[in-house]
């Protein structure tokens, strides 16, 4: 089908449809051709969770999911993100490595791999293991259809928050001059710089020569209170993805939206969104709380 063509369809927003994504992507008058500025989602894992939603085998993983990374190249618009969350387990003493295959099998594919954000879980699953530590971290892998794509950096601070006023009340002659970390790390900081800030990044940042950097770990607590699903965002990680890479009325699509975090994140922060799920029970229950939240009937 020409471009012109696909382009008279227009995407429904606000709705999770029911069914396989495999299938459902393909369908261009629910989901045309670049139609979506973010896609973020975190699909079932290997071998995970199979009493909840049925599970892919490790070595037939990079198969069932190209597929699917097929459909959201097309759908996702030339300037938009691909944020996929993914952890691969580990099995007889080691990782699996399907996930760094599937990495590079999108690259065939066409996909753009900008960069891996490493989602660090604070309050992750205690445990000991004798040839490992407690697992504390997910990928958050950022793909892109091309080199230059959009993304809001300033949008990611936030606001400084109360130890800001206790700090800046008192400040040694050494605070307004920049001064060489305790670590012996290469920066420095000058704490003066912050006095008239409002908003600042998150705890991934350090200061130098009055520039913020943001880091590319993201600290946010897993959910442990959500009876009805087992492996749900917390409603951060969506959130400050669409800061970072949409603006107010920005369509965002989760092709695996499970109990809804990406959908209730994107009606709070007024993005458009879209989303897929295979379990009816799930759909259900997220297009009616969706109902109750915007006050409109799905
Ligand atoms: C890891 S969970 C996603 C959780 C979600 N991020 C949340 O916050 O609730 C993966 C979801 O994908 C769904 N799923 C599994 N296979 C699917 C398929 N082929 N198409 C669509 N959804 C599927 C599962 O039912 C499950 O809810």
């Amino acid at each position: 089908m020409a471009k012109k063509d696909v382009r008279k369809y227009k995407i429904k927003t606000g709705v999770v449809h029911q069914g396989n994504a495999a299938i459902l992507l393909k369908n261009k008058s629910k989901f045309p051709d670049e139609s979506v500025d973010l896609i973020i989602t975190s699909p079932p894992y290997a071998d995970k969770r199979k009493k909840f939603y049925g599970s892919v085998h490790p070595s037939e993983y990079v198969d069932w999911f190209l597929p699917i990374g097929k459909e959201l190249l097309r759908i996702l618009k030339p300037n938009g993100s691909f944020v996929l969350n993914i952890k691969e387990h580990a099995r007889n003493g080691e990782r699996e490595t399907y996930v760094i295959e599937l990495i590079l099998a999108l690259k065939k594919q066409g996909w753009f791999w900008v960069e891996e954000y490493c989602w660090y879980k604070k309050n992750s699953y205690p445990g000991k293991w004798p040839n490992r530590f407690r697992d504390s971290w997910e990928r958050c892998l950022h793909f892109t259809k091309e080199r230059s794509f959009k993304m809001y950096q300033n949008a990611v601070k936030v606001p400084i928050g109360d130890w800001a006023s206790k700090r800046f009340k008192s400040m040694s002659e050494k605070d307004f001059n920049r001064h060489i970390s305790s670590t012996n790390g290469t920066l420095g900081r000058n704490v003066s710089n912050w006095l008239n800030r409002k908003k600042v990044y998150p705890h991934n940042v350090v200061v130098f020569e009055e520039e913020h950097y943001v880091s590319n770990v993201l600290e946010f607590a897993t959910v442990c209170t959500n009876k009805n699903h087992s492996a749900v965002f917390p409603l951060e990680l969506p959130t400050w993805f669409f800061k970072l890479f949409t603006r107010k009325g920005d369509v965002v699509l989760d092709p695996f939206i499970g109990s809804g975090t990406t959908a209730y994140a994107a009606l709070a922060m007024g993005r458009r969104f879209i989303g897929v799920e295979l379990n009816e029970e799930y759909v259900n229950q997220v297009n009616k709380q969706i109902e109750l939240m915007s006050g409109v009937p799905n």
